[in-house]
């Protein structure tokens, strides 16, 4: 192995739930190493946006629509990332179901969380990965080379601390924590599969990212986390970095978890 195995230099990266908050962050990442980045979104116009913006500060990035819950248009996708660039090297499953983009029922209490509201979050969290680990790391494997990373979550780790969100406006669906845990899963399972054949498939575990967060839920969180604050959004950067390049060449099926010490105690 070079010295310099950081380096991304003409990798090629798709990177999924492009119009959010930390899609960009993982695409300043990568691109400052060198890869060329395809940001995906089933939300096309805010994607686009998102790749003006990073294309304004010089980064090597362009914007795809992708609805991961459908294998279909991850076949579109990959077939238009190959005409292009004839390849894929990295592949980050980063939508997801989020408080930014809740459900009408997101906030419904366990008791009363629909049936449709669960699969919902389901079918984007863990089968939009599965399908995307599925369809691109089939590529990964003709290839014989690749790195897949899936976005998990802390509360793939743990369960959400259910004290902390009473009179804060926010909360955690079950749903949610539980499609992060077979994200854990499930990257397992076909990083044991794919290691011998050249294709490594990682997670990687945010904490709460700070989003202007505030009063009650932010003294709370802090409190809870041996940090003391929220972790900031460019925290992610280094994990994303490792995970993707020949540095953790020899790491597979782990969950590198970047939280400020949450999981911890
Ligand atoms: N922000 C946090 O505090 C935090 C913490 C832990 C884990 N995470 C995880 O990190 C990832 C990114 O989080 P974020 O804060 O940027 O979320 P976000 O809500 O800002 O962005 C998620 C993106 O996924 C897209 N998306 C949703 N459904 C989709 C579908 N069917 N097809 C394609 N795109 C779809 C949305 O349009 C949105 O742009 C998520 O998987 C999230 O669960 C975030």
């Amino acid at each position: 192995m070079s010295n310099n195995f950081f380096n991304l230099t003409d990798r090629v990266a798709i990177i999924t739930g492009g119009a959010g908050l930390l899609a960009s962050e993982h695409a300043i990442a990568l691109c400052s190493y060198g890869a060329k980045v395809i940001l995906a979104d089933f939300n096309k116009e805010k994607c686009n946006a998102a790749v003006e913006i990073l294309q304004q500060q010089g980064f090597q990035v362009s914007s795809a629509y992708c609805d991961v819950t459908n294998k279909e248009s991850w076949e579109k996708l990959l077939a238009d990332v190959l005409q292009e660039h004839k390849k894929v090297d990295i592949l980050i499953n980063n939508a997801g179901f989020t408080n930014q983009n809740k459900s009408a029922n997101f906030d419904a209490s366990f008791e009363n969380f629909p049936l449709e509201d669960w699969n919902a979050i389901m079918n984007v969290n863990l089968t939009g990965t599965f399908l995307g680990c599925q369809v691109v790391g089939k590529q990964m494997l003709v290839q014989g080379k690749g790195s897949i990373i899936n976005i998990a979550s802390l509360y793939g780790v743990v369960s959400p601390n259910h004290n902390i969100y009473p009179g804060t406006g926010i909360s955690q669906p079950v749903a949610y924590s539980v499609s992060k845990h077979g994200v854990v899963a499930l990257t397992k399972y076909v990083a044991t599969l794919w290691a011998s054949k050249g294709v490594r498939v990682n997670a990687l575990t945010p904490g709460g990212i700070f989003n202007n967060h505030q009063g009650l839920f932010l003294e709370r969180f802090k409190q809870l986390n041996p940090i003391g604050r929220m972790s900031e959004k460019e925290e992610l950067r280094g994990g994303i970095v490792y995970l993707a390049s020949d540095a953790s060449s020899h790491v597979v099926g782990h969950n590198l978890i970047i939280d400020g010490g949450w999981t911890a105690w």
